[in-house]
């Protein structure tokens, strides 16, 4: 029986590889539903790619539904510099006509998953700040029982990337982040530890773009983008982040992970969206409330990362020039 997930996301580059690999795993994943929120770029940029890509990645049967405009506090600061001006780099995809399910993602989401079946379960897949499933649990907090677990791309057990300390989507909204961690949800964190290992080299990427195939071509002109951006510039891979969530769906074997209490900085402080990880137990020893226990993933098989990667992207090719979900 494939999975239940639900993908919240601000594409954005990477957000892009990750609706690709879902789309290319509908044996294993049934995507119910993919909503939206500011990060990377606006909530209408971000809306905008999600509903072309779902057209062209063959994804026209699944909902899409637009999210928060920003965090709950202060404003959506776009990364132009990493995902570009319309946010998915140098491509441009066609307008395959399809329309929002909802202008309102927290109530969609939570509707859908009071309908689901008594015994069905789903699990999320925010590859954005954190900003829609806060809202969703505090709105609906009755689904939490029906929410499986949460696999998320965000937060650093070290360095990171938005500031010394912090990664972008848990900086973008700490306070929701906050409440993600604290909600008791089991939860899988596929942060910067592991994402840094994960992506394509520039040669790759070159065999993408000079590919006559519109998917490929389209990730490639995407990768492009990344490859010339000031801050990849002394870079030879180029990290794909948000593909590691479906990517440890669909092929767990590939990450390797240990359990840490996990502890969100929001508020004023210096390290503003940091994630604290102790190794499991030793905040419950220091007498701080423990309850937040996260799989933190920390190692990958980059060479399997990278074949399954481009297979999948290759699967979706379709001889009639649009993406095929298959
Ligand atoms: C995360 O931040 C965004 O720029 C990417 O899409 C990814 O979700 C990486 O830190
Ligand atoms: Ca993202």
């Amino acid at each position: 029986m494939p999975l239940n997930i639900w993908i919240d996301c601000d594409p954005g580059i990477d957000d892009a590889f990750a609706l690709a690999m879902a789309a290319a795993s509908r044996d294993k994943l049934r995507i119910c539903g993919i909503s939206t929120v500011g990060g990377n770029q606006t909530c209408r940029k971000v809306t905008e790619n999600a509903l072309r890509l779902s057209s062209f990645l063959g994804l026209a049967d699944v909902p899409v539904v637009k999210g928060a405009e920003g965090p709950i506090l202060g404003d959506v600061k776009p990364a132009d510099d990493v995902h570009g001006d319309t946010g998915l780099g140098n491509c441009r995809l066609p307008d395959g006509g399809k329309e929002l399910a909802s202008e309102n993602a927290v109530l969609y989401m939570g509707r859908s998953i009071e309908n689901m079946g008594e015994d069905e379960r789903i699990t999320l897949v925010p590859t954005a700040p954190l900003t829609n499933i806060a809202l969703l649990l505090k709105t609906f907090p009755h689904v939490k029982e029906k929410i499986q677990q949460i696999v998320l791309m965000g937060g650093s057990a070290g360095s990171g990337n938005a500031t010394p300390y912090a990664e972008f989507n848990i900086w973008t909204d700490p306070e929701a982040a906050a409440i993600v961690f604290q909600s008791g949800i089991p939860i899988v964190m596929c942060g910067l530890d592991v994402t840094r290992q994960c992506g394509l080299f520039r040669s790759q990427m070159e065999e993408l773009l000079e590919s006559r195939g519109p998917v490929k071509h389209a990730f490639g002109e995407m990768l492009e983008f990344y490859f010339n951006s000031p801050s990849y510039k002394k870079r030879s891979l180029a990290c794909i982040h948000d593909a590691v969530t479906i990517l440890y769906l669909t092929d767990p074997q590939l990450f390797q992970g240990s359990y840490m209490d996990v502890e969100v900085v929001w508020g004023k402080a210096e390290e503003r969206g940091r994630t604290v990880c102790r190794p499991s137990g030793q905040m419950a020893a220091a007498g701080i409330s423990a309850g937040n226990r996260v799989f933190v993933l920390n190692q990958a098989d980059l060479p399997e990362f990278q074949r399954i990667l481009l297979e999948k992207i290759d699967r979706l090719e379709d001889k009639n020039g649009n993406g095929k979900g298959v």
